[in-house]
C-alpha cells in the first residue's frame, strides 16, 4: 500500500463517532477522506461533522458522504487532520503547496488536537530544505512584496499557473513561493517578520501547532509527539 495511504488509514484511529473534525487539503487528505467515507457507510463511524479547508476537500468530502459544516457553526473542533509539505524534528511544518494554507491554519487553530499525516519523504532536518515556503498575499502591490521577501534571503517568485497567470487560492489571492538555498535559519523569527508585513495574508510556516505527526515509512508507522 502507498505510504500516504498508510498514514491516512492509521490516522482514522483518532477519529471517533460524534467528533467534529477539520479536514485538511492535498493528496494524503484525499485518501483519508475516502476512507472516512467508507467507515461512515459501513456504520463503523457515525455522526461526524467536518469543516473543510478548501473547495476541493469540500467536494471530496461531499462525494464520500461526509457531513460538512463551518467554523461559524462549530467553533470548537475535536481534531484537525492534515498533510504537510515538510516536517522537522520539533513537529514544525511547512504547508500550503496545495494552496490551502490560510484556511488550513485557521481550521487547525480551532482544533483541540492537530494531527498531521505524511510519508517519510516529508521529514527534514531543517524547514525549507525540501521545497519553497508558500506565502499568500493580496494582489495589490504584489511585486513590492516579492522584492521585500527577496531581501529576507530567499528567491521569491509569484506562483504561476500553467497558462502563465497568477495561481489563486480559494480566497482569490495570489501566492508567492520563497526558495531558501540552505533552508530557513530561524523559522520563528522569519514567521513573525512575514506576519507583520502589511499585504501579506498568511505564510506556510506552522510552528508549535501540530500535536502529533503520523509518519509512514517502508518499515511501518511512527508517531511524533510534542513534549509540552
Ligand atoms: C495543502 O495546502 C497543503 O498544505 C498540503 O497539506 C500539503 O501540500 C501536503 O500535500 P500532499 O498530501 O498532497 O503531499
Amino acid at each position: 500500500m502507498d505510504l500516504k495511504q498508510q498514514a491516512a488509514l492509521y490516522a482514522l484511529r483518532y477519529v471517533h463517532s460524534g467528533n467534529i473534525i477539520g479536514l485538511g487539503s492535498g493528496s494524503t487528505m484525499a485518501l483519508f477522506i475516502e476512507e472516512l467515507g467508507a467507515l461512515l457507510k459501513s456504520g463503523e463511524l457515525s455522526d461526524i461533522v467536518a469543516v473543510p479547508t478548501s473547495d476541493e476537500t469540500a467536494q471530496q468530502a461531499r462525494q464520500a458522504g461526509v457531513k460538512l459544516s463551518t467554523l461559524d457553526e462549530h467553533e470548537r473542533l475535536d481534531i484537525a487532520i492534515d498533510g504537510a509539505d515538510e516536517v522537522d524534528n520539533n513537529l514544525n511544518l511547512i504547508k500550503g503547496l496545495g494552496r490551502a494554507l490560510l484556511r488550513e491554519k485557521v481550521v487547525a487553530t480551532h482544533a483541540h488536537e492537530f494531527i498531521v499525516i505524511v510519508d517519510n519523504t516529508k521529514l527534514v532536518a531543517r524547514l525549507g530544505k525540501r521545497g519553497p515556503l508558500p506565502i499568500e498575499v493580496v494582489s495589490f502591490a504584489v511585486d513590492s512584496q516579492i522584492r521585500w521577501l527577496t531581501e529576507l534571503g530567499c528567491v521569491a517568485e509569484l506562483w504561476l499557473s500553467e497558462n502563465g497567470s497568477a495561481l489563486l487560492t480559494d480566497n482569490g489571492n495570489p501566492l508567492v513561493r520563497c526558495w531558501f538555498d540552505n533552508g530557513i535559519d530561524n523559522p520563528k523569527h522569519l514567521a513573525s517578520l512575514i506576519k507583520s508585513r502589511a499585504g501579506i495574508v498568511e505564510h506556510g510556516l506552522f510552528l508549535d501547532m501540530a500535536t502529533k505527526v503520523i509518519v509512514a515509512h517502508e518499515t511501518g508507522i511512527t508517531e511524533m509527539e510534542r513534549d509540552d
